[in-house]
């Protein structure tokens, strides 16, 4: 199994997705090179990592037998060995005699050996990867060791951010969910964290009490039953967790219960849609940084390139092991409008734009007075294929976006009317 495992993801770009959470734990890793050290540091320093504790030193698993002789072994202790197979089982029968018996023990070796494998797993080793060993292959393997075995996958974290104030970013974050979860059929929740004037209620036609507002005042008893009661049903698979959208009280937001409150939602739905304020405060700072992907609105102008650029760079330096976020430009093609060409703006920035969507005041208008989606006022515009791209995307089904040369979108909605008939 190790082996299939390694043989299909060779290459750093197959790392990318790693969706993860890691508890507070401690960690200490004896690496035998350089280069594997600088990869421990580089999981070290991931945001999925925020939370644990992680030590990394030089010496193999001599060196760890040597340390642990006079103290106790941590949560986790990763060893690499550069050793073959006979040689391995003995520098691990070493280890094993100053090793606590609540330790988990991952192995680097440098030998793709199924035989080895089997004997280090009979031997209660809890993984072995063979090397070089990429940064988000170890945190894989980590976060592994505190699943639970019959528990859903967690769910992935994407966070919408305008560049600027009305850029349209909770528009797209809410359409976005909306067709991820119709078209796609992956249950989602979107968060909207624009307490004050949030519109996601609005956008679904939702009669939404205080939703997320509550679960933030409440910040001792967050559990999944109190989320379950603040949520919103819009559909079958969507749901809102909203936004009071009044001014009537001040809620200030800690970093620290919002984080709880995503983690749980995660739990329990494979996609979590945050509709972030165009606010820059530390728990709007943390909640990109930890989110599985970012997704930036941006219209075409210098006020939104300098800010897009802000953004992007400091998105790029906090999550090193990511891919960059995604750029959405929006309201292009103002009519009499000075804008700043498409091609500029990505090469501005070092990031290609996902989608270009172009301004088109009536399906907006229509959607939001309606509450509607703009594919739904007209699936065929060219703002609705643009958006089902970006929900293609986000869903993880770009390949069969390119495959197909037709949308599947209208044709799906017209199920339910074909079953009935
Ligand atoms: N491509 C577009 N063409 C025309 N109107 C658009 C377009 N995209 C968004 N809008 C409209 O712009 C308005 C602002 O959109 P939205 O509230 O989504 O922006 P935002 O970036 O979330 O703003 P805020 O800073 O208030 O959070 C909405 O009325 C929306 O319908
Ligand atoms: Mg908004």
């Amino acid at each position: 199994m190790m082996n299939q495992a390694q043989e299909s993801r060779p290459a750093e770009s197959a790392h990318h997705d790693v969706v993860a959470v890691i508890p507070r734990v401690n960690i200490q890793a004896f690496c035998e090179d350089e280069q594997t050290a600088r990869v421990m540091q580089a999981v070290a320093s991931d945001r999925r990592m925020a939370k644990a504790h992680m030590d990394v030193e030089l010496g193999g698993i001599e060196a760890a037998v040597q340390v642990f002789a006079a103290s106790q072994t941590p949560a986790v202790l990763i060893v690499e060995s550069k050793e073959h197979r006979q040689g391995v089982l003995e520098e691990l029968g070493r280890l094993a005699q100053v090793c606590d018996s609540g330790t988990r023990v991952i192995v680097i070796g440098h030998v793709n050996d199924v035989v080895l494998y089997r004997e280090l797993v009979a031997q209660g080793i809890s993984e072995y990867l063979v090397g070089p060993v990429h940064q988000l292959q170890v945190i894989e393997s980590i976060a592994a060791l505190f699943k639970e075995s019959d528990s859903n996958p967690i769910g992935r974290i994407v966070a919408f951010v305008g560049v600027k104030g009305g850029v349209g970013s909770s528009t797209l974050a809410h359409n976005v969910g909306w067709l991820v979860s119709r078209d796609f059929a992956i249950d989602t929740v979107i968060t909207d964290l624009d307490l004050a004037f949030g519109t996601a209620g609005l956008n679904f036609n939702q009669e939404t009490a205080q939703g997320i507002a509550e679960a933030l005042g409440a910040s001792d008893r967050i559990d999944q039953v109190l989320i379950d009661r603040l949520l919103t049903k819009c559909s079958d698979r969507l749901s809102l967790l909203a936004a009071p959208g009044s001014i009537e009280r001040e809620v200030s937001v800690d970093s620290d219960a919002l984080e709880t409150i995503l983690a749980v939602v995660r739990n329990n739905v494979p996609l979590v849609v945050v509709d972030m304020p165009n606010v820059w405060a530390p728990w709007t700072k943390q909640t990109l940084v930890h989110a599985d992907t970012v997704v930036i609105t941006a219209t075409p102008e210098l006020a939104s390139l300098r800010n897009a650029k802000n953004l992007v760079d400091f998105l790029k330096g906090a999550r090193p092991n990511d891919r960059p976020p995604l750029l959405v430009i929006n309201q292009a093609g103002v009519q009499k409008r000075p804008e700043i060409p498409v091609a500029e703006f990505a090469k501005a920035l070092g990031v290609e734009p996902t989608v270009v969507i172009p301004y088109d005041a009536v399906v907006f208008g229509t959607a939001s007075s309606n509450g509607q989606m703009p594919s739904e006022v007209n699936a065929k515009s060219k703002v609705a294929e643009a958006i089902e791209t970006l929900a293609q995307i986000i869903a993880g089904r770009e390949q069969a976006a390119k495959a197909s040369k037709f949308s599947l979108a209208p044709f799906l909605s017209k199920l339910p009317k074909l079953r009935k008939s």
